[in-house]
């Protein structure tokens, strides 16, 4: 038996990385998933690769109206959500003396403001039960240079899955974090000189894959992990734990 059979999935920023690599994966796992993203071609092409069972949703997850228009046709077409994954998120690589207040606001207002009431307003279509699922960052727990606005806007994900935890417990919703460390997706194209400094810090000597994120939430979306909620999975080649 498929681990996501009849499972409805919602992930956010899907249309490439590890969360389009999620979306095949809960796909070949017998669930149907709408993705989002705020390019039409991108889309397009993620719901083609994705092939079948996908509807792709045109909408940016750091506006309100797009995320209530977003849970509107999950509801007119699915009515429930099983899954929501809410992964979309932005990174500014940029030195504390430089940051400006245009990066600040765009990092935190998607980061930790779109992703809080992309769960948030889920919630009425939320089935008892649910796996809720969030992208943070090895970043909110390392002091890395050059991100600690990025990281500071991630940080609190880990709040919200531990508050949430507690008061979604009655209804049964599990909510958990992967952080993943250096991870060889569209944001490190063409830096060849800091995939290879990323790859010096990490124990295991490599940049992970977005096939690595997609099978950790797999686990975190399906029967595997029944037991796992409020809690923070490490997708990282040891780079935050040794
Ligand atoms: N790559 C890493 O090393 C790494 C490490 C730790 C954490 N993360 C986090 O992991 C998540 C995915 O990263 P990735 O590297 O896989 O990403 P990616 O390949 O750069 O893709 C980002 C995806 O998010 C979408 N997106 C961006 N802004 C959006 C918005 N405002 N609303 C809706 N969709 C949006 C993009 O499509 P559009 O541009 O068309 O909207 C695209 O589909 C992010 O939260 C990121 O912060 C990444």
């Amino acid at each position: 038996m498929k681990k996501l059979e009849n499972k409805v999935a919602v992930i956010t920023g899907a249309t490439s990385g590890m969360a389009l690599a999620t979306a095949k994966l809960f796909v070949e796992e017998g669930a149907y998933v709408f993705i989002t993203g705020r390019r039409q071609k991108e889309l397009d092409e993620a719901v083609a690769a994705i092939g079948s069972n996908v509807t792709g949703f045109l909408g940016d997850s750091a506006n309100l109206s797009d995320l209530d228009r977003l849970f509107e046709t999950v509801k007119r077409e699915k009515e429930h959500i099983d899954v929501l994954y809410a992964s979309a998120g932005v990174a500014d690589f940029v030195p504390f003396g430089e940051v400006s207040e245009e990066s600040f606001d765009k990092q935190f207002n998607l980061n930790a403001k779109g992703t809080f009431f992309t769960v948030q307003k889920a919630l009425p279509l939320l089935r008892d039960h649910a796996s809720i699922i969030m992208t943070g960052t090895i970043a909110a727990r390392k002091g890395m240079p050059n991100l600690s606005v990025y990281g500071a806007s991630k940080a609190g994900l880990l709040t919200y899955a531990k508050a949430w935890t507690n008061e979604l417990k009655s209804r049964g919703i599990r909510i958990n974090v992967i952080s993943p460390g250096p991870i060889e997706t569209a944001a490190f194209e063409g830096k060849d000189d800091m995939k290879k400094h990323m790859a010096s810090l990490i124990p295991m000597g490599r940049m992970g894959q977005s096939e690595e994120i997609a099978t950790t939430a797999l686990f975190l979306a399906s029967a595997d992990s029944s037991f796992i909620t409020g809690s923070e999975i490490c997708v990282d080649g040891g780079m935050a734990q040794v």
